[in-house]
């Protein structure tokens, strides 16, 4: 791999110990997958926020980076944590790990790194353009950026994604290059999607033809002729948790669609193949719920006012969460739909989500409109789940 003198610079521990082993970090990174050369990003994600995930190790890690005088050289932003670190108690977290995960974030803090904690950071600010490179490392924003942004991202880990952000600099391999972002597999959609769950559900159901072909093609997608952006949200949290995916391409969607021919491998995806992926994420009684969570990915402005639409005058009758950046329930409570939403019961649980914070044996079964919560409510929860569009969580809530 070439390394430029600046950066060479850097290896040499001329900036600082911890830009020494950041670089150390991106050119091993940069040999394992043959870069030719590391290249400057404009914009950092960084997950493995949590203490659950982290522990005392990765803590560790932190503290000896941000002692060695790690910065952020460009926007950075993290991941969602284990807790809401205005309301935990509320969400009852338990103070030994509050305070675990706070000594997380004031880490991070101290290395200029904005400790505002969202898997959407592309709506609070951190919105990378049209070919710029960037580290992200959230799966569900990572496909977002790329996709629907046409930003150039590979699924960096923790430790990459932060030794980005202290050196501005990443491998240039996998999504960075041309020659990997072309599709190579043609979807095409044969029915209405109209609901978020019907494409939470069209991730899932594509990661039967990819696990039965043993490849992760690129897919381009055709039959969808309208989207909203908060369904592209829910669809790259699903294709992303159930594919690998981190690139898709959509015609008259996503930006990049039009710079390639349909691949000759094709696909088809039914109505009936929607219906069952939704019924398998059924998975117990609608009377059996306990706890309900709207925000996987974290929720949007436009969510949140349709939630205060629907609860207005109501009363939620289980555990409801949910979950948002900090930023935008800030202008939920500017805007006044904090009040309805929590005189109707529901609490905001900001900074977190209902995969990451440490819930494990509180619940049995979380409704919910998001595939990707589905999936994690049980392989880290061992929750039982019911799957339903976002409206109709809200009118469960409340029946
Ligand atoms: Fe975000 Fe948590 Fe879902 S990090 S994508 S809300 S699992």
């Amino acid at each position: 791999m070439k390394i430029n003198k600046e950066q060479q610079d850097m290896l040499d521990g001329l900036d600082g110990k911890a830009v020494q082993k950041a670089l150390q970090i991106l050119v091993a990174l940069g040999k394992i997958y043959h870069a030719e050369e590391l290249i400057p990003v404009t914009s950092v994600q960084v997950a493995g926020v949590s203490y659950d995930n982290l522990g005392e190790a990765g803590l560790e890690f932190l503290t000896e980076m941000a002692n060695n005088g790690g910065k952020a050289r460009v926007l950075t932003t993290l991941n969602p944590a284990g807790v809401d670190v205005e309301n935990w108690v509320k969400l009852g977290i338990s103070e030994d790990f509050a305070s675990n995960q706070i000594r997380v974030i004031e880490v991070f803090k101290r290395m200029n790194v904005i400790t505002t904690c969202s898997c959407t950071p592309y709506f609070i600010g951190n919105v990378p353009h049209f070919g710029e490179h960037i580290a992200w490392s959230e799966s569900s924003a990572v496909c977002y950026a790329n996709s629907v942004l046409g930003a150039r991202s590979n699924r960096e880990g923790g430790p990459s994604a932060l030794a980005a952000a202290i050196t501005g600099l990443t491998p240039a391999y996998g999504y960075h290059l041309d020659s990997s972002r072309q599709p190579t597999l043609t979807v095409d959609i044969k029915t209405n999607m109209k609901e978020n769950t019907d494409f939470g559900a069209l991730g899932k159901v594509l990661s039967k033809y990819f696990i039965n072909s043993g490849k992760k093609p690129i897919p381009y997608i055709r039959g969808i002729s309208q989207i909203s952006n908060d369904q592209l949200k829910s669809f790259c949290a699903s294709i992303a948790t159930y594919c690998g995916t981190a690139l898709f391409h959509m015609p008259g969607i996503t930006p990049e669609a039009n710079l390639f021919d349909a691949p000759i491998e094709t696909i088809t995806i039914s109505q009936s193949e929607i219906d069952d992926t939704i019924d398998s994420l059924n998975d117990a009684l609608i009377e059996d719920v306990d706890f309900i969570s709207l925000g996987c990915p974290h929720l949007s402005l436009q969510e949140i006012i349709r939630i205060a639409e629907l609860l207005k005058g109501k009363k939620v009758k289980k555990e409801f969460w949910i979950t948002t950046a900090r930023p935008i329930k800030q202008i939920s409570d500017k805007m006044g739909y904090t009040r309805i939403i929590e005189e109707a019961g529901v609490m905001f649980a900001a900074d977190t989500c209902c995969v990451v914070a440490p819930i494990k044996g509180r619940f049995n079964v979380l409704l919910t409109d998001s595939a990707k919560a589905c999936y994690y409510a049980y392989a880290k929860n061992n929750f039982h789940t019911i799957f339903k569009p976002f409206d109709q969580v809200i009118s469960e809530a409340t029946r």
